[in-house]
């Protein structure tokens, strides 16, 4: 009864203002892709050091590719759940409210129909050659040669953010516009541990926005929520709607 009551003061304030989404690798955690930091999370089993920086991919390209090649394949199999789902209804009915900003590299927002998405971590179906720069979307699951190479002869890598590494300026600018001018800012399936992207919610918080946490387990951003609200993204969202 609570949890609902909750859901009908959200539902209300969506009407009014700009509205904000924020996820983090949760909301996909219903299409069967694992989160990072949970019970079955991927940086309990490997380390994100040997995968996820750019010195382990200049060290063992190959090793590192296998990794992000299994895990491609693991997102080809998943489909959008219902909260992905209810964030696209969301915008279709507000579209010039909505801002949607993830951390997720798995497409799945858009696959889900969400447009516009600010990819704050970049995009694992995208590929960057390390030697030229050349960048191209490339949907192969699994690839033929690991690792890919680039026209020019350079080693491809995925285009994403490996920890040390700097966040693409567009997209953060637009993630701080929004956050700034959000009057609500809904903060879904993310631990809020990995900065700069966390810092989205204080920017948001300090500028008036009224935060929604919707997350089963806490986190640190619990704090500066207005609305709690515990429950999975895919039973929380489509009854926001
Ligand atoms: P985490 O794995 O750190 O956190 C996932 C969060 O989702 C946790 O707070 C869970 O409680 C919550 N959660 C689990 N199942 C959920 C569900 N069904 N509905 C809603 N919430 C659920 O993932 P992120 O916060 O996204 O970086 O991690 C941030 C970044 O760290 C990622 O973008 C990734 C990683 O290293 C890159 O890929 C560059």
């Amino acid at each position: 009864m609570r949890v609902e009551s909750t859901i009908n003061a959200v539902r209300q304030r969506l009407c009014a203002g700009n509205i904000v989404a924020f996820t983090g690798a949760g909301i996909s955690a219903e299409s069967h892709v694992p989160t990072f930091r949970g019970t079955d999370g991927l940086w309990r089993n490997y380390s994100p050091e040997s995968l996820a920086t750019a010195e382990a991919f200049l060290s063992d390209p190959r090793l590192v590719w296998e990794w992000y090649d299994w895990l491609r394949g693991l997102i080809h199999a998943a489909e959008p759940n219902p909260g992905h789902l209810a964030l696209a209804e969301i915008q279709k009915r507000s579209p010039e409210r909505f801002t949607l900003i993830t951390q997720n590299i798995d497409g799945l927002h858009q696959r889900a129909a969400s447009r516009d998405v600010v990819k704050l971590h970049g995009d694992i179906w995208r590929l960057r050659c390390i030697t030229c720069g050349r960048e191209g979307r490339n949907d192969q699951v699994h690839m033929k040669h690991l690792p890919p190479l680039c026209r020019c002869g350079g080693t491809l890598r995925p285009a994403i953010v490996w920890f040390g590494e700097m966040l693409p300026e567009d997209e953060w600018i637009r993630a701080v516009k929004a956050a700034q001018s959000a009057k609500i800012f809904l903060v879904i399936g993310t631990s809020a541990l990995v900065y700069p992207a966390a810092g989205l919610v204080r920017i948001a918080h300090e500028s008036g926005s009224q935060v929604v946490i919707v997350n089963p387990d806490p986190t640190p951003a619990d704090e500066l929520a207005r609305w709690l609200l515990r429950g999975t993204a895919g039973d929380i969202l489509p009854r926001l709607i």
